[in-house]
C-alpha cells in the first residue's frame, strides 16, 4: 500500500514540474514498501541511485526556469537545493559504507521534501511560471 497518494494539493499546475515531483512520491512509496516488506537493501540501492540523478536533473530544471524568468527568491531556493543535494550524498555514502539503518531517516527526509520543499518553496514560484506559460 502506498504511503502517500498524489492529490491536487501537491500540484503546482505546471505539468512538467508535477511530472518530476511525482518521481519523489514514487521514491517515498517504494522506500516505504521496501521497509515494510523487508526488501530493504535492494530498495535503498535503487532509491539512492535514482535520487542522485533525479535531484541533479530536477533541480537544474527548476534553476533554469528561475534564471530565465528572474525569479526573485532564487537565491534562497538554490541554497535549499544545495543542502538537499549534500544530504542525499551523505545518505548515499552511509549506504555505501554498509550502514544498514538509514531507511527510516531517508524516508523522513523525502517526506519533508514533499511536504515542506514542494508544498511551500516550490509552490512559491508556481504563479510566476504559470504567467510565463511554462508547461
Ligand atoms: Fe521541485
Ligand atoms: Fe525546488
Amino acid at each position: 500500500m502506498p504511503l502517500v497518494e498524489w492529490n491536487d494539493k501537491f500540484s503546482t499546475k505546471i505539468p512538467s514540474i508535477d511530472r518530476q515531483h511525482r518521481v519523489i512520491l514514487g521514491y517515498i512509496n517504494q522506500l516505504h514498501d521496501g521497509i515494510e516488506s523487508g526488501e530493504y537493501r535492494g530498495v535503498l540501492d535503487i532509491v539512492l541511485r535514482g535520487l542522485v540523478s533525479y535531484t541533479r536533473s530536477h533541480f537544474a530544471y527548476e534553476e533554469m526556469l528561475f534564471k530565465r524568468f528572474n525569479y526573485e527568491q532564487s537565491a534562497e531556493h538554490l541554497a535549499t537545493h544545495q543542502r538537499m543535494v549534500e544530504k542525499i550524498i551523505e545518505f548515499r555514502d552511509l549506504h555505501a559504507k554498509g550502514q544498514s539503518n538509514i531507511g527510516p531517516e531517508l524516508l523522513e527526509f523525502l517526506r519533508d521534501w514533499l511536504f515542506h520543499h514542494i508544498l511551500e518553496d516550490d509552490m512559491a514560484y508556481s504563479n510566476l511560471m504559470i504567467e510565463q506559460g511554462v508547461q
